[in-house]
C-alpha cells in the first residue's frame, strides 16, 4: 500500500452519471489484486481531508482506472477535474477476491451498478471464464458490458424498468442458471447490500460458495477509525471486522446479516 500524489490522465463521462478516471500510478497498478480499492483525496473539495473509496477497475502497467457515479459533493468535485491535475491516492487497499485456479471452479459474477467495476480485474485474471450477471435500475446503470465481452465472458443483463436486457432483478437469471445444474461453481458479488444479502441466501440454498464485496461507508480506509465494521462469524462466535482491511471481500457464509447495520 502506498500514498502518493498521482496525475490524472483522463476523466471522461462514461454513461449518464458515470465517469471513468484514469491515473498515472505505476506502484499502485503493479500491486493491485482484484477487488481492492483506492482511497482518493479530491483537492477541490473544501473538506478534502476526508477521502473517498473507489474499487480499482483496471490496472495496466503504469495506470489505474476507476469507474464512478456522481452521487454527492466528492464525486461531483471529482467529475470537474481534468487531465494533468493531481490527486492524492492511497492504494491498493483491502482484501480482494480469490482468483479461481485454472481447471477449478467456474466463476459466476453478480454485479449491481458500479459493482461491475470491482469485478473486471477478477474476470481478466481468472483462467476460468464464466458468466457475469449485471443488474441496474435502468439501462444507464449497466456498465462496461463491452469490456467483459471483449475478454471472452458471457454477460447477462437485467434492468428493473426493462429498458435493457431481461426485466427484473439480477438474481433472477442467476437462480435460473443455478437451477440448470452443473458442478463446481462459485459466486462472486459486488453491489448494494440488499443484492449481496440475496446472493448470500441463494448461495446457501444452492450450496455454492460465494465471496461478496461489502459496501460500507468509510472514513480512514486504513483500519483506524472503525467506521466500516461488519459482524463476521469466527471460530469462537463473532466479531466486528473492518471492511477496509479484513474486507471488503468476505465469504458470504461468515457475514451475520441479522446483526449488520
Ligand atoms: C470499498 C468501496 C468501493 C467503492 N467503489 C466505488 C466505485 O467503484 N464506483 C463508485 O461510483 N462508487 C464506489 N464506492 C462508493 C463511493 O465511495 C461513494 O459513492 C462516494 O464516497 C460518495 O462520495 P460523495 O462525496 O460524492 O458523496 P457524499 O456527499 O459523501 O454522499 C452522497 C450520497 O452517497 C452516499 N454514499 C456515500 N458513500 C457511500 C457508499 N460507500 N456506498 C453507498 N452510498 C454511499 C451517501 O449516503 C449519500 O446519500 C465504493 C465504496 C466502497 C466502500
Ligand atoms: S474506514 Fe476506518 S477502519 Fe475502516
Amino acid at each position: 500500500m502506498v500514498e502518493q500524489t498521482v496525475q490524472i490522465i483522463s476523466n471522461e463521462r462514461d454513461t449518464d452519471a458515470y465517469f471513468q478516471l484514469t491515473l498515472q500510478a505505476p506502484e499502485i497498478a503493479r500491486a493491485t489484486q482484484p477487488g481492492q480499492f483506492m482511497h482518493l483525496r479530491i483537492p477541490p473539495l473544501r473538506e478534502a481531508l476526508l477521502r473517498r473509496p473507489f474499487s480499482i477497475f483496471q490496472a495496466n502497467g503504469e495506470t489505474v482506472a476507476v469507474l464512478y457515479k456522481t452521487v454527492g459533493k466528492g464525486t461531483n468535485a471529482l467529475a470537474k477535474m481534468r487531465a494533468g491535475e493531481e490527486l492524492s491516492a492511497i492504494g491498493p487497499l483491502g482484501h480482494g477476491f480469490t482468483v479461481p485456479a485454472g481447471g477449478g471452479e467456474t466463476p459466476l459474477l453478480v454485479a449491481g451498478g458500479y459493482g461491475m467495476a470491482a469485478m473486471y480485474l477478477l474476470a481478466e485474471r481468472s483462467p476460468q471464464k464464466g458468466i457475469v450477471f449485471v443488474g441496474g435500475r435502468q439501462r444507464v446503470d449497466i456498465l462496461c458490458e463491452a469490456e467483459f465481452r471483449k475478454i471472452g465472458w458471457e454477460v447477462r443483463a437485467t434492468t428493473e424498468d426493462g429498458s435493457y436486457g431481461e426485466k427484473g432483478l439480477v438474481t433472477q437469471p442467476l437462480v435460473a442458471e443455478l437451477k440448470r445444474g452443473g458442478r463446481n461453481r462459485k459466486l462472486f458479488a459486488c453491489g448494494p447490500t440488499a443484492m449481496l444479502k440475496a446472493v448470500a441466501k441463494i448461495a446457501e440454498e444452492f450450496q455454492v460458495p460465494a465471496e461478496i464485496s461489502t459496501d460500507e461507508h468509510m472514513c480512514c480506509g486504513v483500519g483506524v477509525c472503525l467506521t466500516c465494521v461488519v459482524p463476521i462469524k469466527t471460530a469462537s462466535g463473532w466479531e466486528y471486522q473492518r471492511t477496509c482491511t479484513e474486507g471488503p471481500v468476505f465469504d458470504s457464509r461468515n457475514v451475520l446479516w441479522e446483526i449488520a447495520k
